[in-house]
């Protein structure tokens, strides 16, 4: 059988319009990289996420650049034909268009990224041409953003008023112009989600957005269920690992403790 062909921005870009949907998930190491590659996963985003569910910091700002190369590096040994995207992480790219460059540039040259997201509208929007014009793919990332939670006051939906819709609008519009190929929509109300698609030739890729975006994204560890406490209304669990790993842990630790692990064909002669 032919391998399936790579993703790449520039084949995801051709899908805006057709309706054929994109997929998008979060990985951050090379074994959930390989099953989310066979799997069939479009595009796999080793998201500044990490902060929280793999540091256990309680937002993404402590995330450093050396960070997200390293676990986009191993991401992408587990990548043959998923589009690799990277975050940029908190204050690699605000302070200066030079910054937000050479700190895409490492995504690209140290972490094996294929692209790189970054979060903000028309404030980022030249960073965006810049980096674009540098052969650097661009995914912009508006609505909640996450490394604003201070400015927002939390992880809130955002667009619910007439201002906001418009900035929220205008921002979309910004990284369009500036050449973004998609822009990630985080808790907006669905109809301005659908608008926002309608209106942008870039594709929109939707968390908490509705089903009117031209593709979706999720937390791998809030899909598999691996927090289980943690249940808003924008996810939905495709599996419950997160009881199965601790009902595991605990099986294997009374076998031990009651001398039934390792067995006689689990001992070497
Ligand atoms: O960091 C991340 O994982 C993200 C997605 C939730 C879009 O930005």
């Amino acid at each position: 059988m032919a391998p399936e062909a790579k993703v790449t921005a520039a084949t995801l870009r051709a899908r805006k319009g057709t309706g054929e949907r994109i997929a998008v998930l979060t990985a951050y190491d090379v074994v959930f990289a390989r099953l989310c590659d066979g799997a069939g996963i479009d595009v796999v985003l080793v998201g500044d996420s990490l902060g929280m569910v793999i540091q256990g910091e309680r937002s993404t700002l402590a995330v450093t650049l050396d960070e997200m190369v390293y676990h986009s590096r191993i991401v992408a040994r587990g990548i043959t034909r998923a589009h690799l995207v990277a975050d940029m992480p908190f204050m690699s790219y605000q302070a200066s268009i030079e910054d937000g460059m050479r700190s895409a540039g490492r995504l690209m040259k140290e972490g094996n990224a294929e692209a790189v997201k970054l979060e903000g509208g028309v404030e980022v929007a030249e960073l965006c041409r810049r980096l674009v014009r540098a052969g650097i793919p661009v995914m912009g990332h508006v609505g909640l953003t996450p490394q604003s939670i201070h400015q927002l006051g939390g992880f809130k939906v955002q667009g619910r008023t007439d201002a906001q819709r418009a900035q929220i609008l205008d921002d979309a519009r910004a990284l369009s112009d500036a050449g973004a190929y998609a822009i990630v929509l985080e808790a907006i109300p669905h109809a301005l989600a659908g608008e926002i698609t309608r209106a942008v030739p870039a594709l929109t890729i939707g968390i908490g957005a509705g089903a009117d975006c031209d593709g979706q994204v999720m937390v791998m560890h809030d899909l598999l269920g691996l927090q289980p406490s943690w249940k808003p209304r924008f996810v939905r669990r495709y599996a419950e690992m997160g009881k199965a790993a601790g009902e595991a842990f605990a099986a294997y630790a009374a076998d031990v403790r009651a001398g039934k692990f390792p067995a006689a064909e689990e001992t070497y002669e």
